[in-house]
């Protein structure tokens, strides 16, 4: 808007009589103050896309960049992409993360913010990237190697270990490996912790890792049982879990007196097992048939509460996608089946048409209902004659 200026350069102020609206907002025809059936997700200070609406429309044009920093369950970012707006969304909950790429995704079946006559807004979400940023704290560790492995052995209640190479502690029966901070585990790391494992008669580790390189997954636990070594793939927990369980102690992360690693933070802190993915591929002329034909969590007191109710083990899935030409950068989502409120199950089966004759890598990224990751890399030859 252009402000009026009087001969002097001063600002020109307008005083209107009528009045357009209120400090309490009505949207419609009630005061709305809970998101409509349709959008509402449980997340308990969802605001309802009308109220969104006007403050986008009020004060962005078409094109702007509406960010939300803490974008709880994402409608204030599905609000702008309905309302043509680029967005930026960033949460430090991992649940809130999976609920807005739902949201996103599904925004096709979300109602329409322009045309109140057009029943759905009908269009897929413009193509959005996902960055996980939360472990820049662990650049103090950085040049202080013996101080991070000393954290985590304590965080995963392990003993440290003195005199070997790739043996860091012990855990019980167990020798235990920590990964490195800032790269994922490879399949060399756990082919030189099974090595030395097996010259010292350890016939049982745990690899502690941030990431995982793709191909360590089954084929890392096959070659350390092959070589006579019970393997378990242990997930570090991110650096915002480790913090939300540091609540109350009002404590600058990494820097926590020990004793209270010990006795509190160990407590709380969950180190999952690795999920286990069993996929298979079909290839016929140029199609691939792609299927999840098993889905294993680890044991844990959250698995434990809803056990009951799961009679297949995939319907822990919330989220799966595939990038049919994985080319071991960024992955592409190309395809992908997730959990609705109305329909809370994924397809465990996806198809595609190659155009050219070549081998593939396809990756395939899961996401659990507790949130966690587990990616897996397949290849495929494609022949289309
Ligand atoms: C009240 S919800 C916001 C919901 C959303 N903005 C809306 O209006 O519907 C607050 C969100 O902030 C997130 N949060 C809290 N502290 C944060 C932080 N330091 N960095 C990023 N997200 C944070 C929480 O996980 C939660 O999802």
């Amino acid at each position: 808007m252009d402000l009026v200026r009087d001969e002097n350069g001063k600002i020109v102020y307008k005083e209107f009589t009528e009045k357009y609206c209120d400090t309490v907002w009505q949207i419609g025809q009630t005061a709305v103050t809970r998101p409509q059936s349709d959008e509402f997700l449980p997340f308990d200070t969802q605001k309802p896309e009308g109220l969104l609406r006007r403050i986008i429309v009020s004060t962005s044009e078409s094109g702007d960049i509406i960010a939300d920093f803490f974008c709880g369950s994402g409608t204030t970012l599905a609000a702008a992409e309905k309302l043509g707006r680029r967005w930026i969304g960033s949460d430090l909950s991992k649940f809130a993360i999976q609920v807005t790429r739902k949201r996103l995704l599904d925004i096709h079946n979300s109602k329409d913010l322009l045309d109140e006559k057009k029943k759905k807004y009908g269009n897929p979400a413009r193509p959005f990237e996902l960055w996980n940023i939360g472990n820049y704290e662990t650049v103090y560790w950085q040049e202080k190697e013996d101080e991070y492995l000393a954290f985590m052995l304590k965080l995963y209640q392990s003993q440290p270990l003195t005199g070997f190479r790739y043996l860091h502690g012990r855990k019980g029966d167990r020798a235990v490996h920590v990964g490195p901070l800032n790269a994922p585990v490879t399949m060399e790391e756990v082919e030189k912790v099974v090595i030395e494992c097996r010259a010292n008669n350890f016939n049982k580790a745990d690899v502690l890792g941030w990431e995982w390189s793709y191909e360590v997954n089954e084929l890392a636990k096959e070659l350390a049982s092959k070589n006579g070594v019970d393997l378990r793939l242990i997930q570090i927990p991110s650096v915002n879990e480790i913090k939300s369980a540091l609540v109350g102690f009002d404590l600058k992360l990494l820097k926590i007196p020990e004793q209270v690693v010990e006795k509190e933070l160990s407590g709380y802190v969950k180190f999952p097992e690795v999920a286990y993915l069993e996929i298979e591929t079909e290839v016929k002329k140029g199609e691939v048939t792609l299927k999840i034909t098993d889905f294993q969590l680890s044991p844990t007191a959250e698995l434990a509460e809803i056990a009951s109710k799961v009679k297949d083990s995939r319907e822990l899935i919330d989220y799966w996608a595939i990038d049919w030409d994985y080319k071991g950068d960024t992955f592409h989502n190309q395809w992908q089946s997730f959990r609705v409120k109305k329909n809370p199950k994924v397809d465990y089966e996806a198809k595609h048409k190659y155009e050219e004759s070549r081998e593939y890598q396809i990756m395939v990224k899961v996401v659990d209902v507790f949130g966690n990751d587990t990616n897996k890399v397949v290849g495929v030859k494609v022949r289309r004659d």
